[in-house]
C-alpha cells in the first residue's frame, strides 16, 4: 500500500516532466540571452549606417576628418588638429558604447580620453536625437577593420553593466 501510481506510470511522469522542462528552457533561453547579444551600435544594419554616414559628413567630418573603410582618409589641412581620427588609427574604438554615446551627447571627453587637455568637442545632446547619435556612432564602427571591431566588442563586454544602464536611458525610436 502507499503506492499511488504504478512504476511504469511513475516513469512516464518523470520522462514527461523532463521533456517539458527541456521544451520550456529551449523557448525561454533565447529571450534571456537576446539582450546582451544585441549590439547598441548597429553597424551591420545598412539603413542605420547610411543615415549615420550622412550625419557624419554634416556634423563630424569638419573636425574629425573623413574616414573610409579601415583606411583613414583625413585631409590634414582641412581638420582641426586636436580632434582625433575616428578611424582605426584613432582611439575611438577603445571606448565602450556607453562612453561613446556620453562623449557625443555631452562633449565631455577630457576625463575619459588619454592625452587630452582642453575639450573642443561640441555638445550634441540638443542638436542630435539619441537615435541620430547611435546612427552616427554605428557608421563610425562600420568603418573599422574586423580586428578593431572584435577588440571593441571585447571592451564592451567589460562594461556590460554601464552599457545596459545607458541604453535604458536612450530613446531609440525612429524620429
Ligand atoms: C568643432 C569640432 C568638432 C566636431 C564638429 C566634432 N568633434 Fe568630436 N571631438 C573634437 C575634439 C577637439 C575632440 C578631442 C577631445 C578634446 O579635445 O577634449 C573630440 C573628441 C571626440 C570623441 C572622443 C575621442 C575619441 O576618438 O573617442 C568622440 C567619440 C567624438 N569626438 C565624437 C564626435 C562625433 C560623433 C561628432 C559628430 C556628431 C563629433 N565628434 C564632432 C572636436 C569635434
Amino acid at each position: 500500500m502507499g503506492i499511488l501510481v504504478s512504476k511504469p506510470t511513475e516513469i512516464a511522469l518523470v520522462v514527461t516532466a523532463m521533456v517539458l522542462i527541456g521544451v520550456a528552457f529551449t523557448l525561454v533561453y533565447p529571450h534571456l540571452s537576446e539582450r546582451s547579444e544585441e549590439p547598441l551600435l548597429d553597424w551591420e544594419n545598412t539603413a542605420v549606417v547610411a543615415r549615420g554616414a550622412t550625419l557624419y559628413a554634416e556634423q563630424c567630418s569638419s573636425c574629425h576628418g573623413y574616414i573610409g573603410g579601415s583606411q583613414n582618409t583625413n585631409d590634414m589641412n582641412n581638420i582641426r588638429v586636436s580632434a582625433p581620427s575616428h578611424g582605426a588609427d584613432g582611439h575611438t574604438w577603445e571606448h565602450p558604447d556607453f562612453a561613446l554615446v556620453q562623449l557625443t551627447k555631452t562633449g565631455e571627453v577630457a576625463d575619459l580620453c588619454r592625452d587630452v587637455s582642453e575639450s573642443e568637442m561640441p555638445e550634441f545632446g540638443q542638436a542630435l536625437s539619441d537615435r541620430e547619435i547611435v546612427d552616427v556612432l554605428s557608421y563610425i564602427k562600420s568603418t573599422w577593420s574586423e580586428n578593431i571591431r572584435v577588440r571593441h566588442d571585447e571592451i564592451n563586454l567589460l562594461y556590460e553593466g554601464q552599457n545596459t544602464a545607458v541604453r535604458e536611458l536612450l530613446d531609440l525610436s525612429d524620429s
